[in-house]
């Protein structure tokens, strides 16, 4: 699939809550090729800092391109102050996709750990109507992160939510959820993305319970086209780039 640079004119770019923005970029040459779990490399400002690009997952992929973010240091500070109307240089899609469910699925989990949520969205675009059940455990800090889940909904996702705090949903860990997971081996698959920690405790419970799972990796990057080594990540097959044999990758295989 071929990788687009460009400038791309910002269509909207709102809070949606208190630590979320979303982003919705004029960018249909991308949004027509990109597959779920594909990310995108956005220059946040024109001048020279900061110099690296930002990787975001594609949060929904329309009439143009969206990204949902975080603000957590300069680059993404920068771009939550960029306005409609201006431009922004972007490269992608990029990465590899999540795969589709094999046959006998007839139930698909999918994990989000705070903004790791993002690519989750496009996946139900993706597997709606489809005929699985699909269900989304979403695990956040606070009621700071939650944001209005209608459009999971609307792709007839069942919403669970947990917060560290108890502010909104089941209070802790998003493992908390794991309870709602129907674990039949033959036909449940899940998705996840999100903090190390929360990667490891959906490690060991697919193990487990021998469940298939992909996850979407959210290392550090800086070229985001395999060519740096700088988002290597431990493998059971060695290092691995996540910007270019990931982001997503078989559970089981990585080392967290
Ligand atoms: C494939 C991929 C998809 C991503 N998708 C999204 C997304 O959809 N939405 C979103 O908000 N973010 C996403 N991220 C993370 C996002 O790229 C970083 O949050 C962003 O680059 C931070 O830039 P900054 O300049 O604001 O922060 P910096 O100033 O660079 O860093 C601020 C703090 O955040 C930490 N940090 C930076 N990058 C990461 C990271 N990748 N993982 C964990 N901690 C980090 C730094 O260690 C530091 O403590 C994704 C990352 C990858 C690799
Ligand atoms: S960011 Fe350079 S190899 Fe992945």
């Amino acid at each position: 699939m071929p990788k687009i640079q460009n400038k791309f004119r910002i269509i909207s770019n709102k809070k949606v809550c208190q630590r979320f923005h979303r982003l919705c970029l004029d960018a249909k040459a991308i949004a027509k090729n990109v597959r779920p779990g594909q990310f995108i490399h956005i220059r946040v400002s024109d001048g020279i800092t900061p110099l690296f690009r930002r990787p975001f997952s594609v949060f929904r992929a329309r009439k143009g391109i969206e990204i949902l973010y975080e603000t957590v240091g300069r680059g993404t500070e920068i771009l939550a102050s960029r306005k409609s109307g201006e431009y922004l240089d972007v490269l992608g899609p990029l990465g590899n996709s999540f795969s589709m469910p094999p046959k006998g699925t007839r139930r698909v989990v999918m994990i989000g750990g705070g903004v790791g949520v993002a690519p989750m969205l496009a996946l139900s675009d993706a597997l709606a109507k489809k005929g699985y059940e699909l269900v989304l455990l979403y695990g956040a800090r606070t009621k700071g992160h939650i944001f209005k889940m209608d459009e999971f909904k609307k792709n007839g996702c069942k919403v669970f939510i947990a917060t560290n705090d108890g502010s909104v949903g089941v209070k802790g860990y998003v493992s908390k959820l794991f309870s709602k997971i129907e674990t039949n081996p033959q036909s449940t698959v899940v998705y996840t993305c999100g903090p190390h920690p929360m990667l490891a405790a959906v490690k060991q419970f697919v193990l487990e319970n021998n469940l298939r799972c992909e996850v979407s990796c959210e290392e550090v990057m800086a070229c985001g086209l395999g060519a740096c080594l700088g988002c290597s990540i431990k493998t059971t097959d060695g290092y691995r780039t996540t910007c270019h044999d990931g982001p997503v990758f078989d559970i089981n295989k990585i080392i967290f």
